[in-house]
C-alpha cells in the first residue's frame, strides 16, 4: 500500500513549504516534495536571502569607503575581501533552508527528496516510490527567462544564480534588462568596483513600477555610476578568452553596435517551471505564458490539484507565494483563505530602496478613477537628516471622494520597511486621514509617510 497523505505540496519554496506548515497546523497530514539538496526554493538558495546578504554587505564597504568620513568617522585601507563576503553569503543562506528543516520537523511534515510527478489525480512519484494524496499543490516556482543568442553558462553568462556566486569582481559587468534583478545585483558589483551598464528593451526601467519614482530611480542609479542603455536590444552574444562580445541595437530597429563585457547577467524575467510534473499527462490546462492556471481558489481544471506561487499568474514575490500558501491550506480545511493582491508590496533593495503598494497614478488615470496625490520628501525629515540619507520621497494615493487609500509609492531609506504601515492600511480600508491621524514616532522615517498622509488634503506640517 502506498503511503498516504492529505496533501503533497511539490515543490519547498516559500509558496510550498509555508502551505505545508500551514496544513499541518490545521491538522492535516502532509508531505512536501523537493528535488533540490535544501529547503526553502528559489527564495532561500538563490534568490531574496544570498542578494539581500550580498546587498547589505556591498552596501557597508561602500559606507565604509564613502559615506562615514561624512559622519567623521574616519578609515584608511578600507580593502575587499570578496571570498569572506560570499562565505558569510553562504552561512546565512544555510542558517535560513535549516531553518525550514526544523520547521518541517516540528510541524511533522514529511520531505521527500526528489523531484515528484503527478501520475494521475491523488498520485504522486518522487524517486521511484508512488505516493498517495486528497490534494496535491503544485508549487514549483520559476526559472530565468533565456534570451536567443545568448546561452548561459554560468561563468562569463551569467543568471542571476551565477551572478551570486562570482569570485572576482568583473571589470565590466554587462546586465540585460532593467528589472528588479539588474537594478539590485547591478547594485552589488558597481559598490564592489565594477562598471556596470545595464541594457533594457523599454524607455524605462522596472515596467509596471510608478513612472516617477522609476525615473527617480534611474538619476539616483546613474548618479552612483551605474551606466544605462534604454531602447535597445541585445542579439547577440560571443564568447572569448577576454570576456563577451555583445550585439546591441536600438528596440525599433537600426545600426547594431559591439560591446565588450567581462560578465554578462542575463535578467529579462523569470518563466514558470512546469518541466517533468506530468501536467500534459494528467490534463492540467495552461495559460498562454505557460503558468498554471488556476481559479480564485488555487484550483487547475484537474479535481484535487492547485496550484501557487511563482507557477501561477501575478507578481513573481515571495511573500505572495507565501500568502497563497496559507490561503490555499485554510481553504483545503474548510476554511475562508483568501489573498488581497490590492495590499501586496514590491520592494526593491537596491540603496535608497524603492516600495510600491496598490495602484500607481498610470492605473488611476487609465482606469478613470479620481485620485489626490500627497508627497513628502526625505530631506524635510529629521531621522533622515541624522542618518545622511535625504534622497527620495513618499508619495500616497488617495481616492478623489473617499480619501480611501489606494496606493503608495516611494524612493528612500528603508521604505520597504516603510511600505508595510500602507499595505495595513489598504488592507483595513483606511483613508489617508486615518494614516496622518495616527501618532508615528519622532524622529523617525516613518513620520515620512504621516505627512504624506497630511499633504493629500495640501496640510503637511514640515514643508
Ligand atoms: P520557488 O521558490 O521557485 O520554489 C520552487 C521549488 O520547487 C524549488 O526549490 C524547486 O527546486 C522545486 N521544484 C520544482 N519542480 C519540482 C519537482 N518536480 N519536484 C520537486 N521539487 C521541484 N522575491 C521577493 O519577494 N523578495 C525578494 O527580495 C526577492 N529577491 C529575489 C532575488 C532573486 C535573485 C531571484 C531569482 C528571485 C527573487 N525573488 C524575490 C522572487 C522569489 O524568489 C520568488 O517569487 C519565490 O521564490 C517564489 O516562490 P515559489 O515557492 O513559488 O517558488
Ligand atoms: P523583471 O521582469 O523585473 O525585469 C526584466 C526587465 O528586462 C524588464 O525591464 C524588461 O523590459 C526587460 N527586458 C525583457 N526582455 C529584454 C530584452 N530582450 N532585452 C533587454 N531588456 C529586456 O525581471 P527580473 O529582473 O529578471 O526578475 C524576475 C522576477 O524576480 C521579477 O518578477 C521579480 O518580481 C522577482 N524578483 C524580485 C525581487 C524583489 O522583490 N526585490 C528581487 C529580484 C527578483
Amino acid at each position: 500500500m502506498p503511503e498516504s497523505f492529505d496533501v503533497i505540496v511539490i515543490g519547498a519554496g516559500p509558496g510550498g513549504y509555508v502551505c505545508a506548515i500551514r496544513a499541518a497546523q490545521l491538522g492535516m497530514k502532509v508531505a512536501c516534495v523537493e528535488k533540490r539538496a535544501t529547503l526553502g526554493g528559489t527564495c532561500l538558495n538563490v534568490g531574496c536571502i544570498p542578494s539581500k546578504a550580498l546587498l547589505q554587505s556591498s552596501e557597508n564597504f561602500e559606507e565604509a569607503k564613502h559615506k562615514f568620513a561624512e559622519h567623521g568617522v574616519l578609515l584608511e585601507g578600507v580593502k575587499l575581501d570578496l571570498a569572506r563576503m560570499q562565505a558569510r553569503k553562504g552561512e546565512v543562506v544555510s542558517a535560513n533552508v535549516k531553518g525550514v528543516e526544523f520547521l518541517f520537523r516540528k510541524n511533522k511534515v514529511t520531505w521527500l527528496k526528489g523531484a515528484g510527478r503527478i501520475v494521475s489525480p491523488g498520485k504522486v512519484e518522487v524517486a521511484g516510490e508512488t505516493y498517495e494524496a486528497k490534494h496535491i499543490v503544485i508549487a514549483t516556482g520559476s526559472e530565468s527567462t533565456p534570451l536567443r543568442g545568448v546561452e548561459v553558462d554560468e561563468t562569463q553568462i551569467v543568471t542571476s544564480t551565477g551572478a551570486l556566486e562570482l569570485e572576482k569582481v568583473p571589470g565590466h559587468l554587462v546586465v540585460i534588462g532593467g528589472g528588479v534583478i539588474g537594478l539590485e545585483l547591478g547594485s552589488v558589483w558597481r559598490r564592489l568596483g565594477a562598471e556596470v551598464t545595464v541594457i533594457e528593451f523599454l524607455d524605462r526601467l522596472v515596467p509596471g513600477m510608478d513612472n516617477e519614482v522609476a525615473k527617480q530611480l534611474e538619476r539616483t542609479l546613474a548618479k552612483q555610476g551605474l551606466k544605462f542603455r534604454l531602447k535597445s536590444k541585445v542579439t547577440g552574444a560571443t564568447k572569448g578568452a577576454d570576456g563577451v562580445t555583445l550585439t546591441v541595437e536600438p528596440a525599433a530597429g537600426g545600426a547594431a553596435e559591439q560591446i565588450k563585457a567581462d560578465v554578462v547577467l542575463l535578467a529579462i524575467g523569470r518563466r514558470p517551471h512546469t518541466e517533468g510534473l506530468g501536467l500534459a499527462e494528467v490534463g492540467v490546462e495552461l495559460d498562454e505564458r505557460g503558468r498554471v492556471r488556476t481559479d480564485a481558489h488555487f484550483a487547475t481544471n484537474v479535481p484535487g490539484i492547485y496550484a501557487i506561487g511563482d507557477v501561477i499568474a501575478g507578481a513573481m514575490l515571495a511573500h505572495k507565494a507565501e500568502d497563497e500558501g496559507v490561503a490555499l491550506a485554510e481553504i483545503l480545511a474548510g476554511q475562508a483563505g483568501h489573498v488581497n493582491y490590492a495590499a501586496i508590496p514590491g520592494v526593491i533593495y537596491t540603496w535608497p530602496e524603492v516600495a510600491s503598494v496598490g495602484a500607481t497614478e498610470e492605473e488611476l488615470k487609465a482606469a478613470g478613477i479620481a485620485y489626490k496625490a500627497g508627497k513628502f520628501p526625505f530631506t524635510a525629515n529629521g531621522r533622515a537628516r541624522a542618518m545622511g540619507d535625504v534622497e527620495g520621497f513618499v508619495k500616497i494615493l488617495a481616492d478623489a471622494k473617499t480619501d480611501r487609500v489606494l496606493g503608495a509609492h516611494m524612493l528612500g531609506p528603508d521604505v520597504g520597511t516603510l511600505i508595510a504601515e500602507i499595505s495595513l492600511a489598504i488592507e483595513f480600508g483606511a483613508s489617508a486621514e486615518d494614516v496622518a491621524r495616527t501618532c508615528h514616532a519622532h524622529p523617525t522615517l516613518n513620520e515620512v509617510v504621516k505627512e504624506a498622509a497630511l499633504a493629500v488634503e495640501g496640510r503637511a506640517l514640515h514643508i
